[in-house]
């Protein structure tokens, strides 16, 4: 395999929630591939200026646009600016999300709809709009939706989460089955623990961050934001032409294991 087969030169990505985290290292990681990128992002001008400069600094155009997802009436608009803009899209990552740590019964119904609003409802909202403009203009685009390994394995405490992102794994794979005779996939990326700002929002015990790197196979530690990005290049470029409706789990073997079975062995058995 050659490196033009993850060549993205000539193609325009837009990405949300690109201010910083995953969503950054995805934007800065396909744009180092050739991509141009426009970045949505909530409310971080600064954080979004330095993204933006920095896909420019590599000879890159790069555009931001400050919108709340939650707001799928806007969704449309949105990407009218985006196409207008940018004169076409290629690649959609759906990357931000949120998320609350709270037991099933401390979920108020405004914590449920803001969940499934940016995480469920802007995706396929923004999936839908972008892809009616793709199939109009006969491109071959990517879609690609940042889930979680909660869209696969359910986790306590994170009930609006764990649907928000089992559903996006479902309707991922509804895409790709209504777009394939466009030549357009769609595909997850489902991190596992992943070092960004998004766990800050939990109060949580060091002890957690002990008990979770135990579990985790590869190296017994979180992975990185850069970790995630080849998962992503991966899927927009010409190697991964023929890869739809698939996840792709960046989670260190996380969901991997049942049960530690071994390490209760009785001694000399
Ligand atoms: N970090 C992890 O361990 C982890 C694990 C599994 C999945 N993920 C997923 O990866 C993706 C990125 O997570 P992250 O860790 O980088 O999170 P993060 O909190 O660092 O970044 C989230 C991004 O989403 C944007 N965003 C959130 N709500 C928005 C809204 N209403 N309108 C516009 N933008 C909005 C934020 O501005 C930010 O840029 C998410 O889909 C998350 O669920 C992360």
């Amino acid at each position: 395999m050659t490196a033009g087969r993850f060549d993205l030169t000539g193609k325009t990505a837009l990405l949300t929630g690109g201010s910083r985290g995953i969503g950054r290292g995805i934007a800065l990681g396909l744009a180092e591939h050739g991509a141009n990128v426009a970045i949505v992002y909530r409310s971080a001008d600064d954080q979004a200026a330095q993204v933006v400069s920095a896909i420019q600094r590599m000879g890159r155009q790069a555009w931001s646009w400050r919108e709340d997802l939650a707001r799928t009436d806007r969704l449309g608009p949105l990407t009218d600016r985006v196409w207008q803009a940018c004169g076409r899209i290629d690649i959609l990552v759906n990357n931000a999300a949120i998320s609350y740590l709270e037991a099933y019964d401390a979920i108020t119904p405004e914590h449920w709809r803001q969940t499934l609003a940016v995480n469920l409802d802007a995706v396929f909202f923004l999936a839908q709009h972008v892809a009616r403009k793709m199939v109009a203009a006969r491109i071959k685009g990517r879609i690609i939706n940042v889930s979680s390994t909660n869209g696969l394995v359910a986790e306590a405490g994170l009930a609006h989460y764990n649907a928000s992102k089992g559903g996006l794994e479902l309707l991922t794979r509804s895409l790709a089955i209504e777009l394939g005779e466009y030549g357009i996939t769609v595909n997850t990326i489902a991190p596992g623990l992943i070092d960004t700002e998004i766990h800050s929002g939990f109060e949580l015990d060091p002890a957690f961050f002990e008990y979770a790197r135990e579990h985790i196979p590869l190296e017994h530690r979180f992975g990185t934001v850069e970790e995630c990005v080849g998962a992503a290049v991966f899927l927009a470029s010409p190697a991964g032409s023929y890869v739809t409706g698939q996840h792709l789990v960046v989670d260190g073997g996380l969901i991997c294991e049942q049960f530690p079975r071994l390490r209760f062995m009785k001694q000399g058995s």
